[in-house]
């Protein structure tokens, strides 16, 4: 069967801009900008963005172009060793998405009991009932108390989970049809609350502390790793995304160009994220509620600003309903986004029906996202999201890069990359100078800092839960998922061994003919 394609180049870029335009631009971008200087933050991230962001875009997508295939399966072109890092990242993805989907269930079921706000008014009251919503609605409670689920949350949770397979179904095919609605809604629904936030009082302080630089934040550490680790996470890299997204591009696509495209406008909505929250936090008098937890953010700092909203508890309700909302749409991409990138990479490699993977990790990732809409689940997912942030994606970014600038002709890679570039080529100082140098250095410096820490300066501890805990949901996890690649090699030798499978072998250069025939076949 011939490979799906995207519909067209436009496609591509929203559905790319889609997974990397997400949660995080909404609720981290603009508690990071907070916490470090306003503009300079911004500066940083800019700079971060060009020296690792982009050529790490770059380089998968134009692998995943080459390869014609998922994660596992391209590293495994580069060099059969390589393989294992494929799997690492793709399995990453499945804790990624077990715990994104619960998230996600969380603003639509915000999104529903938004009309709550209406009633609420009269601080102090409704400060406290605004910011009490969301724990009462998921029922919240200590680390072991996995015998209670609230039944909203699991019916939202369904819902998402549904919403997640309804727009992959078909692959890239169904993709191409939603991602119009899913990138150009919360830009909308973002645009709106801004208006809002500009028509309140003491908005323009907001204003100057977003674009002003405080040069004096330059000179903390903290700045530097908070904008590298931004960059990397909301672009979607390292999730075994965007290898499978490239996978279906066409070979006469221009990766150069709309990398710059996909990464600047993901840029351009944080910036946007930011203009709304700070415009709203100076105008409620909020400024000191700030922080960079996306969690609190949306769900306990928010929740009072929209009840200090306007003194009609309607109105209110309305704009409650179009935050979570945005936060709906925001999410539903990169959701999907990830589990296409599981799923092209598993139903490549074993040779499955794309459909019916997808449909079978959806339902695998749904049950273990059981585990955390128990009132237990906030906590263990805050470890697991912590671990992934803080270890699994950035040791994944070191061997990637690594693997790619070490273990590979790099110079392929560009090749890849500049293949249809007409005016703008990207030179090779910077894309080897990223892959081979920059972002191995960089990302070996900002684990060791998380290390150092979590070991030195909090003594192993994170968060204040019991050891066991971040044993299972921390460190097992990690382990799990960079062991991945070799406990599947077994399966496969299985299933050579006694099921007549035949192991997809295309390397670098075969696969090149193989686009080639593929097309032949779509034109005949
Ligand atoms: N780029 C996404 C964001 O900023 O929210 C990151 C992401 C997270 C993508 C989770 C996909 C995903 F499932």
């Amino acid at each position: 069967m011939a490979r799906q394609n995207w519909a067209n180049r436009t496609t591509f870029i929203l559905a790319a801009v889609g997974s990397a335009v997400g949660l995080g631009n909404a609720w981290r971008f603009p508690g990071l900008i907070a916490q470090h200087g306003g503009g300079a933050f911004l500066i940083a991230y800019l700079l971060a963005m060009l020296v690792m962001g982009i050529p790490l875009l770059m380089m998968e997508i134009a692998i995943g172009r080459r390869m014609r295939t998922g994660a596992p399966g391209c590293l495994r072109g580069m060099n059969r060793k390589l393989e294992p890092i494929g799997w690492a990242s793709t399995t990453n993805a499945f804790f990624i998405v077990s715990y994104y989907a619960v998230v996600f269930a969380w603003v639509i079921l915000m999104a529903v009991v938004s009309f709550r706000f209406a009633g609420m008014t009269g601080a102090p009251d409704a400060a406290d009932q605004a910011s009490g919503l969301f724990t009462e609605m998921i029922k919240m409670g200590d680390i072991t108390d996995f015998d209670t689920i609230s039944t909203p949350v699991f019916l939202a949770l369904i819902a998402a989970w549904f919403l997640i397979y309804a727009c992959i179904r078909n692959g890239a095919q169904s993709v191409s049809k939603v991602v119009k609605y899913t990138v150009f809604l919360p830009i909308i629904c973002l645009l709106l609350l801004a208006v809002r936030g500009f028509t309140m009082d003491g908005a323009m302080e907001g204003i100057a502390k977003l674009f002003i630089p405080d040069v004096s934040a330059f000179a903390d550490a903290g700045l530097w790793i908070d904008a590298i680790g931004q960059v990397f996470y909301s672009l979607s890299v390292m999730m075994a995304i965007m290898f499978a997204y490239g996978s279906y591009l066409d070979r006469s696509s221009n990766v150069a160009a709309d990398v710059m495209i996909i990464a600047f406008s993901d840029m351009a909505v944080s910036v946007l994220a930011g203009i709304v929250m700070f415009t709203t936090m100076y105008g409620c008098g909020m400024e000191g509620s700030f922080t960079p937890s996306g969690v609190s953010t949306a769900f306990f700092v928010y929740p009072v600003a929209i009840v200090n909203f306007t003194s009609l508890g309607w109105l209110n309700a309305v704009f409650g309903f179009l935050f979570y909302f945005c936060l709906c749409t925001l999410a539903i991409d990169s959701a999907f986004s990830i589990v296409e990138g599981i799923s092209t990479g598993v139903a490549d490699k074993f040779r499955l029906d794309h459909r019916k993977t997808t449909l079978t990790i959806c339902l695998v990732a749904g049950v273990v996202s059981l585990v955390f809409i128990t009132s237990a689940g906030l906590n263990w997912l805050d470890i697991l999201d912590n671990w992934i942030n803080q270890f699994n994606l950035i040791i994944i970014g070191i061997c990637e890069c690594i693997a790619v600038g070490w273990c590979f002709n790099t110079r392929k890679v560009l090749e890849e990359v500049n293949l249809n570039t007409k005016k703008f080529r990207v030179p090779a100082f910077w894309f080897l100078g990223t892959v081979r140098f920059v972002a191995p250095v960089l990302l070996t410096g900002f684990l060791g800092w998380n290390l150092y820490h979590l070991f030195v300066e909090n003594k192993g501890n994170y968060g204040g839960y019991p050891l066991y805990a971040l044993v299972v949901a921390g460190w097992a996890v990690t382990v799990l998922v960079l062991i991945s690649g070799f406990l599947i090699r077994p399966l496969i030798n299985y299933l050579k061994k006694y099921k007549g499978y035949v192991e997809p072998d295309q390397t670098w250069d075969s696969a090149d003919l193989l686009g080639d025939r593929q097309e032949e076949e779509l034109l005949h």
